[in-house]
């Protein structure tokens, strides 16, 4: 089983279109040594390694079609690797890629919850928008860590737990979450027996995802902001990383305790980073924290074989 990240930042992207953080401008004017990232996306492949499942729609996903040219097999005048789209959200940054997907010569064969699902239809309409194009045949997804398989990726084992987060915020239910409006994704690879967490969105540590965080080879965890308030202090934003459903990395309780936590041979990985989060800076001491704790910052291009 291959994982491939296509996009490792978060809603915006590094740099992101009207941002002049440290982070934006810095990368801006060369200052800064760190990659740039598309939001929030990865891809996984089973058996065959031809077809592709692709976790969350981004809207950056044209780009990361061209950046990661696995994903064209070109074996039709029309064709793409993509048999199946698994949505862990309905958050913007996760779904509005779908859009771009409207060619496509069948349905779109999309997974997500009822909680998502709902959101799809009614305050962000995308599934109806796209039923006057290619279609989307949606597929149920349950949050309660029941096994799934998807058509066309062989040799994959999939699960989904509900976590604490926050729907997005068009949902007429943003402060009233429903179990799975975000889920975690434990994607197990069905001949090595190793399986990943993949939680971009992490509000807060609760026992079933972090049961199958300490029995995973590798978590691939919400790595949005490093402090709680990170936005405030900048004057971006006037709400706390955790009330908009991400956990922080530093301070008590915060990502980086629970992942010293996981056994030593845990492969431990940050995805869908804020721009503003300063482990992108490749020099900052915050980075070098996480490097001497062990923890890897995902990039866009990153692969990782199960
Ligand atoms: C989030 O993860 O909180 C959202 O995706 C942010 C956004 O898309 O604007
Ligand atoms: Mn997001
Ligand atoms: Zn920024």
């Amino acid at each position: 089983m291959k994982i491939r990240v296509l996009g490792s930042a978060a809603g915006g992207g590094f740099p992101q279109w009207n941002c002049n953080c440290r982070n934006c401008s810095g990368w801006r004017s060369g200052t800064l040594r760190a990659r740039a990232r598309t939001q929030s996306s990865i891809a996984v492949s089973g058996r065959d390694a031809v077809n592709w499942a692709l976790v969350n729609a981004s809207p950056d996903i044209l780009a990361q079609l061209k950046a990661n040219p696995v994903l064209q097999p070109g074996r039709a005048p029309r064709d793409t690797a993509i048999a199946a789209v698994v949505l862990v959200d309905a958050q913007i940054d996760h779904s509005t890629g779908l859009f771009m997907l409207r060619e496509s010569t069948r349905p779109l064969q999309v997974w997500c919850t009822d909680g998502a699902h709902a959101d799809l239809t009614g305050g962000n309409p995308i599934f109806r928008v796209l039923s006057h194009y290619c279609g989307v045949e949606r597929h149920e997804l349950k949050p309660d860590g029941s096994e799934f398989a998807l058509d066309g990726i062989e040799g994959v084992r999939w699960r989904a737990l509900a976590v604490a987060s926050k729907p997005a915020p068009y949902s007429p239910h943003r402060e009233a979450p429903v179990p799975g409006d975000n889920v975690a994704l434990v994607i197990g690879a069905g001949d090595s027996g190793g399986a990943a967490v993949y939680a971009p969105g992490l509000g807060a540590m609760e026992a079933p995802v972090w049961r199958a965080m300490q029995a995973a080879a590798c978590v691939l965890v919400d790595g949005t902001f490093w402090s709680d308030d990170e936005m405030i202090a900048m004057g971006l934003s006037s709400k706390p990383g955790r009330e908009i459903g991400h956990l922080p990395q530093s301070g008590r309780g915060g990502m980086l305790e629970w992942l010293d936590k996981l056994p030593a041979a845990t492969r431990r990985i940050l995805i869908h980073v804020n721009n503003t989060n300063p482990i992108l800076d490749e020099d900052s001491a915050e980075r070098a924290q996480l490097t001497s704790r062990g923890i890897e910052v995902a990039w866009d291009g990153m692969e990782i074989e199960l």
